[in-house]
């Protein structure tokens, strides 16, 4: 296995928010390489990491070993992270992180199938499992799919990328993601391929999002955040899309929200004491250092919540 080496995104502002100290016991909901794990347990917290990657949580064991007991990696969706704690015997935690989307080894290994300048497999799994992307290519039909590549990779020419994906599917031309990503440049007027980023860039992270149903994942796990957290728990989500800050951003307004009442009703009637306070009035984003050293950081925004009670 290559070296596993993925840049943690806004370290700093994670450690102030999630104030690990001594006995606290945190889950960091997306392990990665541990890079955000490590600073919380350097900090005396005790750790449990989730990633339904089987290689990185391998990195991550073997870069946090020395931690001990205060540490545990477990394979999981983080979808499930209240059941998965629930198995282990533990109850609610002290903090949860979510640093969504995948991690750079995910996107460099080419047969992992998420490169669009290297031939890989038509894969995009992030966890080995379920369907594959070649699968989802044979199985949704054209308009879906350009709903997908529109909606998901914010892609102006999704129509006619569906339309030419999908025929060089049916007649079995796409073998790899490098071909993959022919048929999608070929279907995007040159004059109009963007200037710093592949013209499959778009259409890919929108075929990953689908195949890992990542949103739907991010859904439950803000659902879940109420029975995840004990009182004065706190939440905080790194999230690297537009579709995904949003959501997250509702969803902590709904739980943070302190009055119900029409705005037109002169004095509050609901009385609705919110078990959620706001950590974070605006998203955090990475300083200017912190993107020119890690490029990845640009679109990084961070969102906090803590439980009351
Ligand atoms: C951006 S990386 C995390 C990096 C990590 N914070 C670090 O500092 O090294 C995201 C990780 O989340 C994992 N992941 C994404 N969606 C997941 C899900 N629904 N359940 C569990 N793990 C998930 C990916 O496999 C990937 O390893």
């Amino acid at each position: 296995m290559s070296e596993f080496v993925h840049e943690s995104v806004l370290a700093r502002e994670v450690v102030e928010i999630l104030r690990p100290g001594a006995g606290g016991l945190l889950v960091d909901c997306t392990l990665g390489g541990g890079g955000h794990a490590l600073l919380l347990l350097e900090r005396g917290a005790r750790v449990i990491g989730l990633d339904k990657d089987p290689r990185a949580l391998a990195a991550a064991r073997a870069r946090l070993a020395r931690f001990g007991e205060a540490f545990r990696a477990v394979r999981a969706d983080f979808r499930d992270a209240k059941e998965t704690l629930a198995a282990l015997g533990i109850g609610p935690v002290d903090g949860a992180l979510a640093d969504l989307g995948v991690s750079s080894p995910q996107l460099d290994e080419a047969e992992r199938g998420f490169s669009f300048s290297r031939p890989g497999p038509l894969d995009m799994r992030m966890g080995g499992e379920g369907e594959t992307l070649g699968d989802l290519l044979r199985r949704i039909d054209e308009r879906e799919l350009a709903r997908v590549l529109k909606e998901y990779g914010e892609e102006s020419f999704a129509r006619p990328i569906a339309r030419a994906v999908k025929r060089a599917v049916e007649r079995g031309e796409v073998k790899d993601t490098a071909a993959l990503a022919q048929v999608i440049a070929a279907a995007i007027p040159r004059r109009a391929w963007p200037r710093k980023i592949h013209p499959a860039t778009r259409t890919f992270q929108a075929l990953r999002i689908a195949v890992n149903d990542e949103l739907g994942a991010l859904a439950a796990w803000l659902d879940g955040l109420p029975a995840l957290l004990a009182p004065g728990g706190r939440a905080a989500v790194i999230s690297f899309h537009s579709l995904e800050d949003r959501m997250v951003k509702e969803k902590f307004r709904a739980l943070t929200q302190v009055c119900t009442c029409p705005p037109d009703l002169p004095v509050c009637a609901c009385g609705r004491k919110p078990a959620f306070a706001p950590v974070t009035r605006k998203a955090v984003v990475a300083s200017e250092a912190e993107v020119s050293a890690n490029p990845r950081a640009r679109s990084a925004k961070l969102r906090a919540v803590e439980k009351l009670r």
